[in-house]
């Protein structure tokens, strides 16, 4: 079996950081949710990855390269236009050839992996396997209608929802999803919609077997959902210290601490990943906040919040919460009068003051 990432798309739900970088980079935990995709894949077994990828391509190549630091092998394919998944489908039909496949939304966390579902597809006659989960709010997703455990209808984000079974982001196909790529029609929001392609397969009489997953799922598309991902896989981290914590600090709860990582006189208190030669001084770091690498925390507080490198955060006079701040930021406390805000900030940020 292949694996097909899908991992084009603007972001714009994740502006600013997505001006500047691919939302599928966005780390969660410290680590590129892109990244955690392709361990997922890996861990169940598929070596053969193919990449699907937009304007954001030379970026997103850069950051995976080739596979072999995971020993797979990754093929890149451009996307000639953002036009949908199906469309993605469509344009990897050469490199997928006749094998069945997985296909993985490279913005996409699943607790516990792809393992059990890929061997249980691998060896089934089904046609396809989709998964599915129970959401509070489906309008904003595929969604199913199952009687007597079969699909029997799936609708692209309806308004008026008809269950609550959402479909998560990762599908498993035989070759005759082709056919189905082929004979769809763009939907209302000008996409050919993976979704309509299933229905085309349930349609024309062919095994679409549901899986429901029961583990949470998140789409990290948005600001408030890669925060909700980052407390979801903080709290399974393994704890472990490989740098350096002082006396005057402590450190409580699930907490990781990078290489080349110094904790001085501070509480930070997990679950929470320091990264790699990033220093917290005189500062406390509260649960669910990730801190990557090379920045510098001081005399300040942050809680439930993730920042990426190369931030320096000092002197704050109040905590920082539910904040996502993207690279070689610096907040601070302005050294000269007038007292006032002063802001450098790009398109679409958004700040709370006091
Ligand atoms: C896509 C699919 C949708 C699915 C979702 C899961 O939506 O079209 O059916 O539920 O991924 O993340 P999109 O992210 O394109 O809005």
């Amino acid at each position: 079996m292949k694996a097909l990432i899908v991992s084009g798309g603007k972001g714009t739900r994740l502006r600013p950081l997505t001006y500047t970088s691919a939302k599928q980079l966005v780390p969660v935990a410290n680590k590129p949710v892109l990244v955690r995709v392709i361990e997922t894949v890996r861990a169940a077994g598929l070596t053969d990855v193919g990449i699907v990828v937009g304007d954001t391509a030379p970026e997103i190549q850069r950051v995976i390269g080739d596979g072999s630091r995971w020993g797979i092998n990754i093929e890149y394919i451009q996307q000639s236009a953002p036009l949908g998944l199906a469309h993605a489908v469509l344009e990897s039909e050469a490199w997928l050839g006749d094998s069945r496949f997985v296909m993985f939304l490279g913005d996409n966390v699943i607790q516990g992996g792809i393992n059990q579902l890929i061997s249980e597809f691998a060896h089934s006659d089904w046609n396809a396997q989709v998964v599915l989960t129970r959401v509070a709010e489906p309008q904003h997703y595929g969604v199913a209608i199952i009687e007597d455990g079969h699909i029997v209808r799936l609708i692209e984000k309806p308004r008026q929802p008809p269950s609550d079974l959402a479909l998560v982001g990762i599908y498993m196909f035989d070759p005759h999803i082709f056919e189905a790529v082929h004979a769809i029609q763009p939907s209302w929001r000008g996409e050919y919609e993976i979704t309509d392609a299933i229905q085309w397969l349930i349609e024309h009489g062919y095994r679409v077997h549901p899986y429901i997953h029961t583990g949470w799922w998140i789409d990290t598309g948005k600001t408030v959902d890669m925060l909700a991902a980052n407390v979801r896989v903080l709290d399974e981290i393994e704890p472990y210290c490989a740098g350096y914590v002082d006396r005057d600090s402590a450190v409580s709860g699930k907490v990781t601490i990078e290489k080349g990582a110094e904790i001085i006189n501070s509480v930070i208190r997990g679950p929470a990943i320091i990264g790699e030669e990033t220093r917290i001084v005189n500062s406390y770091v509260g649960p669910f906040t990730s801190i990557y690498h090379h920045c510098v925390v001081e005399n300040s507080e942050i809680e439930h919040s993730i920042i990426l490198e190369n931030c320096e955060i000092r002197d704050l006079p109040a905590r920082l919460e539910d904040s996502l701040i993207g690279r070689n930021v610096v907040i601070g406390r302005s050294p000269v009068k007038p007292k006032a805000y002063k802001m450098i900030l790009g398109d679409h940020s958004q700040v709370g003051v006091l």
